[in-house]
């Protein structure tokens, strides 16, 4: 029998994986898979993974199509819970797209390096992550290799990210000896790789548990774990779920360590699909009209049939294929016919999805980021954020007589999150914004590609963008007025303020006070 909304929500954990590069995001998400059925070998995730390490890499990969979309969102089940884990591009280049990605997830998997702690990307993910209380679960991976000592691990995640530690598992051994997994509250362990039920024990000082270590480490690994034992936190539900503690696990993804007792945590604890704010109301996941907003534009998964597919998180109720939506944001009635889940190499039709899963909705640029899909409620989604670029450039195109192509392509490939476009009210040629460099570069390659469009980028006079705003109408004017030639209007036609560089902002924003320079914008 199918599932009632009620049940579908409280089955459903929707999660992203944050780690610096290198420390295993890829490996861990092909051993989730596997756990998860949803993957036969191990492997299949890693030949797709897009280790962009150069710029020609990147353009190779994006040519080879449809490998950054198989794997951007993946479906699998385990127990009774069904699992959306969304993911986020490794290079730094496209963070503005992480983020995007985290506004869909009710929480993450932080992959730390046991070797090396936090590292500054894992940083500034936890960062994003906090902003939003979005609870974490760390996963200390490669315990098989020379590691940290498992305290100095814990000291650090508390010191560098003021978050509470609770460590839920305690390795057994460590580097060559790393044997397995101890459940500090059950007294149970978990032994190899294939172990499905974890296997209860007296104690630390079990034979179970000498039997797995080497003699000299016997005496350690008991010192410690009466340690943890007095020294940790236990865990505490509540402080997970607003985000100011942490489980701890340790693993190897490699070996398979410590895979099962993630996924069951995730299963136990990670909140189910959250209640999402919109302009007028809260919106609760188990209401029974379907709500929904894209997040993420993926152009050209399928080069033979130039599709644009939106990714949505359903935010409430049952997205049916064939149901009509409501495009909020125009008021247009739109069909969804052919909705598709993901799952880790391909895609299926969507017969229904409920809040907390994504589906693709193959379209021709009517859905943009940010948009909100009802059953015919007016309310808006919030919380999708827009960052202001950091690199502004206006584009030369070798031929005048195709600039109105030009400005179609650029409209589309904006409205899909690949740049940002702003017209200058001075009525000068629009200027292009990106948040890291390589988005440039694969601006200049799709143009040419796909639009027949060899274009040139030069440096604007401009190198910061602050989206502003006032308490009134009229102060915003007059500050416009004023300002004209610094002014642009981005693609919803809000007013941003260039200025050459961060002085000349500081400058503006000391002697107008009553204008707000905001650098993050809610997509709406
Ligand atoms: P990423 O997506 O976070 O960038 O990391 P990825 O999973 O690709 O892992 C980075 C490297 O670390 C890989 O080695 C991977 O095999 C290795 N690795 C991941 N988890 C573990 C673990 O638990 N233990 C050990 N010992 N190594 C681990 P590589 O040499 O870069 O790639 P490959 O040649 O092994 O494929």
């Amino acid at each position: 029998m199918a599932d009632s909304i009620e049940q579908a929500v409280a089955r459903r954990r929707t999660f992203a994986i944050i780690a610096h590069p290198d420390a295993g995001k890829t490996t861990l998400t092909e051993k989730l898979l596997l756990f998860g059925g949803a993957i036969q070998l191990a492997g299949e995730v890693k030949a797709k993974k897009d280790k962009i390490q150069t710029r020609s890499d990147w353009m190779k990969i994006e040519r080879e199509r449809g490998i950054s979309v198989v794997t951007s969102v993946m479906t699998f089940e385990y127990g009774d819970n069904v699992f959306n884990l969304l993911d986020t591009p490794g290079h730094e280049d496209f963070a503005d797209d992480t983020y995007r990605t985290l506004s869909a997830v009710d929480s993450a998997v932080m992959v730390i390096d046991a070797a090396k702690g936090i590292e500054p990307r894992t940083l500034k993910l936890f960062e994003v992550c906090r902003l939003r209380d979005i609870p974490i679960v760390t996963f200390v991976n490669k315990m098989d290799r020379e590691a940290r000592n498992t305290f100095e691990i814990l000291d650090e995640i508390e010191e560098k990210l003021a978050l509470d530690t609770a460590p839920i598992t305690w390795p057994i051994g460590q580097g060559k000896t790393f044997s397995g997994t101890y459940h500090l509250a059950q007294n149970a362990i978990r032994h190899g790789d294939a172990e499905t039920e974890r296997t209860k024990v007296n104690g630390p000082d079990s034979n179970r548990v000498a039997g797995l270590l080497p003699e000299n480490e016997r005496e350690t690994f008991i010192e410690e774990m009466e340690l943890a034992r007095e020294a940790c936190r236990p865990f505490d539900l509540d402080a997970f779920r607003e985000g100011h503690l942490t489980p701890v696990f340790f693993g190897s993804a490699l070996r398979n360590f410590g895979v099962r007792d993630l996924i069951e945590a995730l299963g136990d604890w990670a909140p189910p699909p959250r209640a999402q704010e919109a302009d007028s109301r809260t919106v609760e996941a188990t209401e029974p009209a379907m709500s929904a907003f894209v997040f993420k534009i993926q152009a050209n998964m399928d080069p033979n049939h130039r599709d644009r597919i939106a990714f949505v998180r359903v935010c409430s109720g049952e997205l049916k294929r064939g149901m009509k939506a409501k495009l909020v944001r125009t008021g247009k009635p739109m069909s969804l016919s052919a909705p598709q889940f993901f799952f880790a190499r391909s895609r299926i039709t969507a017969d229904e999805a409920y809040a907390g899963d994504v589906v693709g909705i193959p379209n021709h640029g009517t859905l943009r980021i940010g948009d909100t899909l009802t059953e015919g409620e007016e309310f808006l989604f919030r919380g999708v954020p827009n960052f202001a670029p950091e690199i502004l450039r206006r584009v030369r195109l070798g031929d005048p007589m195709k600039a109105k192509k030009l400005k179609d392509a650029l409209q589309q490939m904006a409205e899909e999150g690949v740049v940002q476009l702003f017209s200058p009210e001075d009525g000068s040629p629009a200027i292009v914004g990106v948040v890291g460099a390589l988005q440039i570069d694969v601006l200049r390659e799709r143009l040419n590609i796909e639009y027949g469009l060899p274009v040139e980028f030069e440096m604007a006079r401009f190198s910061v963008c602050r989206w502003i705003s006032a308490d009134t109408k009229a102060e915003l004017e007059r500050f416009v007025e004023s300002h004209r030639g610094d002014i642009a209007r981005d693609l919803d036609n809000d007013p941003v303020f260039l200025a050459p560089h961060e002085f000349g902002l500081n400058y503006e924003a000391d002697r107008w006070k009553q204008i707000r320079f905001a650098a993050i914008k809610d997509y709406q």
